[in-house]
């Protein structure tokens, strides 16, 4: 480091270098068509890097040098998308095609051919970037397509993405959106090295690159060969687009980003269907994986006439590549018992890799499935992976049938405890009747227990669950937060546990004892109660204490949101169960599990009736979430942008943009005073 005063030389020097490499950057990664030998960009990088060093006053967040800047995270970060991120509608022939034109030309009502831009479907990880005044300030992941992850230490190691943007006329406030993903050769590549190391291989090109996005040190997703594409926009603010997708496209690559060469410009229908089977014919030869073509509207103007169904827009569909199929033989039948006590029918398979992916259990659904598609040990047999779905055997090839070939049925008694199995007239599903005596049902609640969504209890999977059950050392999900049962040292004790990690592990265990009602009635696993019927029934009754009361009576419990009589039936069973309440009174008395309740109902119920609410900065005296919550009791619904269909934005602290935009509008203000005195609270 130096004291002097910064020579204006260095300064002039650091930009040129910075432009120049940017631009070989963007020759090398987003045109593939370097312009200067590697050993040449390795003395500019080089330059600059000692020139930095030399004055790192002059370090910038966007300098090609920053790309694996900082310390690795403790975790990530979470990010409001102003602009939702949608998904999109599926077709999967012709005729469904053939509808979503239809469907188009009667909404827009003229008989003009419809104008589309064709795009392959990138089999990857959606992310949006945020540039304000050209400089990449966030990157996210989609998330629930309202909130995401914040990855942008990890999106910046991708030399596909522009740290600064190219040229000029780009708007103050961009956000680009797009598909992370690893190439084939890079996917290739990252499992040879992988299991050079005797380390696990990924199984498909999307679960590697969603994992590298997922990693805490960025000096990992470094290490990871990861590209983007980019193929829409977010928010865009000081600026303005052009009036068309394929022409903002065309922006976006000036700007410097990759936009995929595939993309094309097609008339009508019949256009979108040439473009299908074009790349259809493409596909195996194409660098990177792709699930099918996406079309989308590409007039602007025609996009905003059509709008959105729920998540999904009008004016775009993604025509899917048939499912992949393959042949294998079945090894066993065997049966799983899940959490509920369904007896449920897997076949082994002779392991064999469909689109990419090994797959050597496939689903038979239940007995009935089995026996319809008459499934027998020895049989060569169709799989089908679609997308994420468990595979599944499709048929059978009946010629291919050895002689022998072994039918099984249902076992009179649970494969895993050996209690009986029984299966109500009508019903497609065989239990086991041993409920948490059986097991693989105390595995089973106890996953779902402790899973996400439930209590949450980080780093505790299926295979600690399986040892903490199989060791003794948990009966019930009581026994996880007794000292004498699972501590450091049982922890450490186990297979792929080391000391630092069985802290951690105890520290999550802690940190999960606060738990909202809903959350902990959902975790009890009851039998039809999901999370929304979780939530329906804490905010009915206020208390874990009413709710047992009122199950005692389950006309009382349909008096519920969305309860029905079935419902009803499952939750009074369940709190009449002796072991369940005594379960449940371990974990809130000495366990020490806290349970918040929602917050109490005021005599204003209705004050928000159809109204529609954003909420912005921080609010002193409740959480956001408890914000929302209090709105949606009253009748009113949240979103996240300011529009002119906004009633009321409630603001706190730091309000931001959205304050501003609500004034500009004209829509009503309530400061949290304001808010509360309707709230009545
Ligand atoms: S457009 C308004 N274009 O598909 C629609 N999505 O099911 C927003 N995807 O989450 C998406 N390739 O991850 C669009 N060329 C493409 C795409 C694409 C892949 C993914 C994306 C999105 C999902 C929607």
């Amino acid at each position: 480091m130096t004291t002097d005063p910064l020579p204006e030389k260095v300064k002039l020097r650091v930009a040129k270098l910075r432009d120049a490499i940017n631009y070989h950057d963007h020759r090398y990664y987003v045109l593939d068509d370097p312009e200067i030998p590697d050993a040449e960009y390795d003395r500019l990088f080089s330059e600059l890097r000692n020139l930095e060093q030399s004055y790192p006053e002059l370090i910038t967040p966007d300098s090609p040098t920053q790309r694996v800047g900082g310390s690795p995270q403790t975790q990530f970060g979470s990010v409001t998308h102003t602009v939702p991120m949608l998904s999109l509608d599926n077709s999967f022939s012709r005729e469904q095609l053939d509808e979503f034109g239809r469907r188009i030309q009667d909404r827009l009502g003229d008989t003009q051919a419809l104008v589309f831009a064709a795009e392959p479907k990138l089999d990857g990880v959606a992310i949006s970037l945020r540039y304000e005044k050209g400089s990449l300030v966030v990157a996210a992941t989609r998330g629930d397509g309202r909130t995401g992850e914040d990855v942008t230490h990890n999106v910046r190691t991708i030399r596909a993405v522009p740290l600064r943007l190219a040229g000029s006329g780009y708007p103050e406030v961009l956000e680009a959106r797009g598909e992370v993903y690893l190439p084939r050769a890079g996917f290739e590549q990252l499992n040879q090295r992988a299991s050079d190391a005797g380390e696990k291989v990924f199984a498909n090109p999307r679960n590697a690159a969603a994992g590298s996005l997922r990693q805490l040190d960025p000096a990992v997703a470094a290490s990871r060969p990861l590209s983007m594409f980019v193929y829409g926009t977010g928010i865009v603010e000081g600026g303005q687009l052009p009036d068309s997708h394929s022409e903002t496209m065309k922006l976006l690559a000036e700007w410097g980003f990759r936009v995929c060469p595939e993309a094309a410009v097609v008339m009508g229908i019949d256009g979108c269907w040439e473009y299908y089977e074009r790349l259809a014919e493409q596909r195996n030869a194409l660098p990177y994986e792709i699930d099918g073509v996406v079309y989308k509207i590409d007039a602007y103007a025609q996009q905003v006439r059509l709008g959105f169904v729920s998540r999904a827009p009008r004016w775009a569909i993604a025509q899917k590549f048939p499912a992949q199929e393959e042949l294998t033989t079945v090894k066993a039948i065997d049966w799983q018992v899940g959490r509920t006590g369904a007896v449920t029918p897997v076949a082994r398979l002779e392991p064999v890799a469909v689109g990419g992916v090994i797959v050597s259990n496939a689903t038979l659904h239940n007995i009935d499935e089995l026996n319809r598609k008459d499934v027998r040990v020895g049989d060569t047999v169709f799989i089908r992976r679609a997308g994420d779905v468990i595979p599944e055997v499709v048929s059978v090839v009946r010629d291919r049938r050895p002689k022998g070939a072994r039918k099984v049925s249902l076992p009179d008694s649970c494969p895993v405890c050996g209690s009986d199995v029984s299966r109500p007239e009508g019903e497609a599903v065989a239990r086991c009747s041993a409920g948490l005596f059986c097991s693989a049902q105390r595995k089973e609640s106890l996953k779902h227990f402790v899973s996400r969504r439930a209590m949450d209890i980080e780093g505790l999977g299926s295979k600690l669950i399986d040892q903490l059950v199989d060791g003794d050392f948990v009966r019930s999900p009581a026994d996880l937060f007794d000292p004498e049962r699972v501590n450091s040292e049982t922890l450490a004790g186990l297979e792929r546990m080391a000391d630092k990690s069985a802290n951690k592990l105890m520290a999550a265990i802690q940190a999960s004892k606060d738990v909202s009602l809903a959350r902990f009635l959902y975790a009890l696993g009851i039998r039809e109660v999901g999370e929304a019927t979780a939530e329906n029934l804490a905010n009915h009754f206020g208390s874990l204490e009413s709710l047992v009361n009122a199950a005692k009576d389950p006309e009382e419990l349909q008096a519920v949101n969305d309860v029905g009589p079935v419902v009803a039936e499952h939750v009074a069973a369940f709190f009449d169960e002796p072991h369940n309440l005594e379960i449940i009174a371990q974990l809130t008395g000495k366990t020490g599990v806290r349970i918040h309740n929602p917050p109490a109902k005021s005599a204003n119920t209705g004050v928000f009736d159809g109204k529609v609410l954003v909420v912005t900065g921080t609010l002193e005296s409740m959480s956001r979430d408890e914000a929302k919550r209090a709105i949606k009791e009253r009748g009113g619904k949240v979103t996240s942008s300011v529009s002119s269909k906004t009633d009321y934005v409630v603001y706190g602290d730091k309000p931001g943009s959205k304050l501003e935009k609500a004034r500009s509008l004209g829509v009503e203000t309530l400061n949290e005073e304001n808010f509360r005195n309707r709230l009545g609270v």
